[in-house]
């Protein structure tokens, strides 16, 4: 992208409600066992918010951590982008109720729904802000609950999902340094492979859809399986090549957490061993728009990250969409 500045990412945060529920405690409600949860998905346990949870509160948490480490008042930021596929409500916006709860007065909000890309969706965004000059700090965060549209009595998917926030602040960089690219695509062909059927205009909350469990996440996984391990590896190498970088270069990457065999699918195909590659799924299952800054957030709190490490970010999810990202750290 021809901006005119540099963007950086200034501050990161995240925010895990506490219960955890473990595979042990997932075969006492469907007819699973560990060993296949971990052998197929890698995941061991998930977070699962608690009823008076919404994802305004865990995306508060996440945001205030953010806003401190870069030593930014909310008063200074700009825009609010919340990524989910679980807002509070449909209107209005979670950004908005964020916004409000900061005290982040100067700040315009909104929501954006791509899937679980979302975060990464939100981060083309607000670097695009940044760098035409238009704003000089954003705070990008993804958040989803999805343990309040899984249903718990289907293993195909409930044993997947867990629920999460991560956020981070944007700011002016020199050019170069900080978010070097950032590759975005969508093919809405396969909207149907990954859906939420009911709660919108074409199937409202009504007792007939409730009924056939249209309120809970649809997923062919397979599908989905197949299509996440092409276009992971494609949209990595196409981010890279945007920012003018190779194979070679790459110090970490920082996937969207579905399934290990989708993310060792792209390490392989990237020629990363597994000390490269972030992975958080085997503590919390596959947060949506979470995933990616959770993982950002946590690696850089435990100091992985070195200036000048590249990071690759990339994702897939609903829509269906992907995007991928590269950092100079
Ligand atoms: O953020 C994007 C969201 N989603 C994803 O990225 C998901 C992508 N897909 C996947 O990760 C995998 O397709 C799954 C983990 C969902 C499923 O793994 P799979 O290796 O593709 O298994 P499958 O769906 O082909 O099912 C294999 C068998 C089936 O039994 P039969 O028909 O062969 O007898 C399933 O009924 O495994 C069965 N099965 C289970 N068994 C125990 C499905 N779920 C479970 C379960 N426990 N939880």
């Amino acid at each position: 992208m021809q901006g005119l500045r540099g963007v950086k990412i200034e501050g990161w945060g995240k925010a895990l409600p506490e219960r955890v529920l473990t595979n042990h405690d997932l075969e006492q409600m469907v007819d699973t066992s560990d060993e296949w949860i971990v052998s197929r998905t890698g995941i061991r346990e998930r977070r699962v918010a608690g009823p008076e949870t919404a994802a305004s509160d865990l995306a508060l948490v996440a945001a205030r951590e953010a806003l401190a480490k870069a030593g930014l008042d909310p008063e200074r930021v700009d825009l609010i982008i919340v990524a989910t596929v679980t807002p509070d409500m449909a209107f209005p916006a979670t950004a908005c109720l964020v916004q409000s709860a900061l005290a982040a007065n100067r700040a315009a909000a909104f929501d954006l729904e791509a899937g679980c890309s979302g975060f990464l969706y939100a981060l083309a965004i607000g670097r695009e802000f940044v760098a035409s000059g238009t704003y000089d700090h954003v705070l990008v965060i993804g958040v989803d609950i999805l343990s309040r549209i899984t249903n718990w009595q289907d293993r195909n998917t409930c044993v997947l999902f867990g629920d999460g926030a991560g956020a981070v602040v944007l700011g002016p960089a020199v050019r170069g340094q900080g978010i070097l690219s950032t590759y975005l695509g969508s093919d809405g062909s396969g909207g149907e492979l990954l859906c939420l059927p009911a709660g919108g205009s074409r199937r409202p909350l009504a007792p007939e859809h409730m009924e056939q469990g249209l309120q809970y996440i649809h997923m062919n996984g397979p599908e989905v399986f197949k299509f996440a391990v092409r276009v992971m590896g494609e949209a990595a190498v196409k981010a890279l090549e945007l920012a003018g970088l190779g194979l070679d270069d790459v110090t970490y990457l920082v996937p969207h957490q579905a399934n290990l065999r989708i993310i060792d699918a792209a390490a392989r195909r990237l020629k990363l061993t597994s000390e490269r590659v972030l992975v958080n799924l085997d503590r919390y299952g596959n947060m949506s728009s979470a995933s990616i800054p959770v993982a950002l957030a946590e690696a850089a709190d435990a100091g992985r990250f070195r200036p000048g490490d590249i990071l690759v970010l990339v994702g897939f999810g609903a829509g269906l969409t992907w995007g991928a990202s590269v950092v100079r750290w």
